[in-house]
């Protein structure tokens, strides 16, 4: 691995992925739409303390014209490309105005399509490289908490599924990553349980250890697979009285 390409690198879990893969001697592209300036300066960090290249360049998830320039513009060709960009939403206001389902929807699954299949065609083309993407838990069964979110990351999880299969005779692996809690940004004033919650640094050796290994899907705590298995048994008619 040489260079590592962080779609969404503002992200706390993208922060500790860029530290972490460098630690390992990656070179690191940093992706943001926001914070330029916070970028730079974490660009900068990581290139001294872990003796990479680093560099910064703009991308916006929902700017889809814009991907293919983006992607060919790149200073260096990936190896690796770690996408951990999305949003939560506000649940409500999507069951309100469509503007914000859109959004919820575009973010966390149109955006990671249109980005993601040009990435896919070139490491197939060369026959090389692993795609590795951040998804849910929540994709795993609708719930009436964050459904719009929910979906999203189903459709995320469906379609990196059907791109590993489509990939793994070009020797390209495709990740997909599935937490539950994380103790980041965009969970800032929920109460998570302590047991369930991974920090963003356990998320990033959870990523760390699946590219080594060449997983296909990973829940950084494994608790969750076992939760998540006792959600989707529940039936229907018990699940629907739920308050989940
Ligand atoms: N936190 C959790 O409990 C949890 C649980 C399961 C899965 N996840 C997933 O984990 C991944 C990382 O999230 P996180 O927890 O680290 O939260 P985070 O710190 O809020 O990171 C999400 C990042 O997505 C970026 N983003 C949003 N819209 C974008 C757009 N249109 N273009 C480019 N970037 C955009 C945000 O950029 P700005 O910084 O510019 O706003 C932010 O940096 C996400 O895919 C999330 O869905 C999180």
């Amino acid at each position: 691995m040489k260079t590592v390409l962080l779609l969404g690198s503002n992200s706390d879990v993208g922060q500790a992925c860029a530290a972490t893969f460098a630690k390992n001697g990656a070179d690191i592209i940093l992706a943001s739409r926001t914070a330029a300036d916070f970028q730079s300066r974490l660009a900068a960090d990581i290139a001294i303390r872990y003796d990479v290249k680093t560099e910064t360049v703009s991308f916006d998830a929902l700017a889809y014209d814009s991907h293919q320039s983006f992607y060919d513009d790149l200073p260096t060709k990936p190896d690796v490309v770690i996408s951990v960009f999305g949003i939560l939403g506000d649940q409500d206001l999507a069951t309100k105005d469509f503007a914000e389902a859109q959004k919820i929807i575009d973010t966390n699954f149109t955006g990671q399509v249109s980005i993601l299949n040009i990435v896919a065609n070139d490491m197939e083309a060369k026959g090389a490289g692993t795609i590795i993407c951040v998804s849910s838990v929540a994709g795993e069964r609708g719930r009436k908490s964050n459904y719009f979110y929910g979906a999203a990351k189903a459709a995320l999880t469906a379609f990196l599924s059907g791109l590993r299969a489509r990939l793994a005779m070009s020797n390209v692996q495709a990740i997909t990553v599935i937490p539950g809690f994380i103790n980041t940004k965009m969970i800032q004033g929920l109460e998570t349980p302590k047991l369930l919650t991974a920090t963003s640094q356990q998320v990033a050796n959870g990523i760390w250890k699946a590219y080594r290994k060449k997983k296909n899907t990973v829940y950084v705590l494994p608790i969750w697979r076992w939760i998540m298995l006792i959600i989707k048994s529940i039936p229907e008619f018990i699940f629907k009285k739920m308050n989940l």
